[in-house]
C-alpha cells in the first residue's frame, strides 16, 4: 500500500460509499438481501463468488459477514473505488481485486479462476450498451459452472409500458432532490442524459439473453418499480 494511504480508515470511506448509494437506492440493502438468500438458495453457503463491477466491494462485504467460509473475487475499472475496496479487505485472503474494463474482450484473462459457483453484480451494467452487454453475457455464461448462478440487480425498462415508465421516472428523481440542489440536479440530468443514452433493457431482455448465453432459467426474483434482480441458473 502506497505512503500515504497508511492509516486510512477504509471502513469509514466504504461506509460513505454505501450511504450515498443508498441515497440513490433505498431498497439497496433488500436488494444485497434477496441476492444472499438466492445465493445459498442454489448453490450454498460456502461459494466461490465474481464480484462483477465490484466498486468498493459493498457486495463482497456482505457475502463475508454473512457466509464466512465464501470467498470472492472482485472486478472493476475505477482506480479511486478499487483503492477503497482493496483497503477494506487488506490481509483478508478470501477476498482479491482484479482491474479490468469489462468492455473489452480479454477482461476475464486476469481472474485467478475460470470458473465461479456464483457471479453477482448490481447497479453496474447500466454503463453497457446493449450489444457489450450481450457479449459481457456470453462470457459469463463461460465462467458460472454448470449449477451455478448470475445474478444483476439494476435499473430495467420495460418499454411497453411508456406512461408508467415517465410517471415513476418523475418521481423518482423528484424524491431524489433535496430542494436546495433542485435546479443543479435537474440540469445534471439534462446535461448527462442517460446511462447508455437510455440503451436500458428490460428485464425480459436480460432473462432472455442469458438463456441465449447458456444459462438453462433466467428471471426476475425481486423487483421495484424501476429495477430488478434478474437469476440465472446454468
Ligand atoms: C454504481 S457503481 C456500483 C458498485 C457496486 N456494485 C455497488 O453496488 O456498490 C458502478 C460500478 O461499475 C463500474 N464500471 C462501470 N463500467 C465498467 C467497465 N466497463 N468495466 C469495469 N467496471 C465498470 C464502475 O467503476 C463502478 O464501480
Amino acid at each position: 500500500m502506497a505512503e500515504a494511504a497508511q492509516g486510512t480508515d477504509w471502513r469509514s470511506w466504504q461506509e460513505s460509499w454505501d450511504r450515498q448509494q443508498e441515497w440513490y437506492m433505498p431498497d439497496r440493502e433488500e436488494r444485497f438481501r434477496v441476492m444472499l438468500d438466492m445465493v445459498e438458495a442454489v448453490v450454498g453457503s460456502a461459494p466461490r463468488v465474481l464480484d462483477l463491477a465490484c466498486g468498493t466491494g459493498s457486495i463482497t462485504d456482505r457475502l463475508l459477514r454473512r457466509f464466512p467460509d465464501a470467498t470472492s473475487t472482485g472486478v472493476d475499472l475505477d482506480p479511486a473505488l478499487l483503492a477503497i475496496a482493496r483497503g477494506t479487505f487488506e490481509g483478508d485472503d478470501r477476498v482479491t481485486f482484479v482491474t479490468a474494463d469489462l468492455k473489452d474482450p480479454a477482461w476475464a484473462e486476469g481472474l485467478p479462476h475460470s470458473s465461479y459457483d456464483a457471479v453477482l453484480t448490481a447497479t453496474a451494467l447500466h454503463w453497457l450498451h446493449s450489444g457489450p452487454l450481450t457479449a459481457l453475457y456470453g462470457r459469463i455464461g463461460q465462467l458460472v459452472r454448470e449449477g451455478g448462478v448470475f445474478m444483476n440487480a439494476d435499473h430495467m425498462i420495460d418499454t411497453g409500458t411508456p406512461r408508467i415508465n415517465a410517471a415513476e421516472r418523475a418521481h423518482r428523481h423528484l424524491s431524489l432532490i433535496h430542494m436546495a440542489l433542485a435546479e443543479p440536479t435537474a440540469e445534471r440530468f439534462r446535461i448527462y442524459g442517460e446511462h447508455a443514452d437510455g440503451d436500458t433493457p428490460s428485464p425480459q431482455w436480460h432473462a432472455d439473453t442469458l438463456r441465449a448465453a447458456g444459462f438453462a432459467e433466467a428471471r426476475a426474483v425481486w423487483s421495484s418499480p424501476s429495477d430488478s434482480l434478474i437469476l440465472a441458473v446454468r
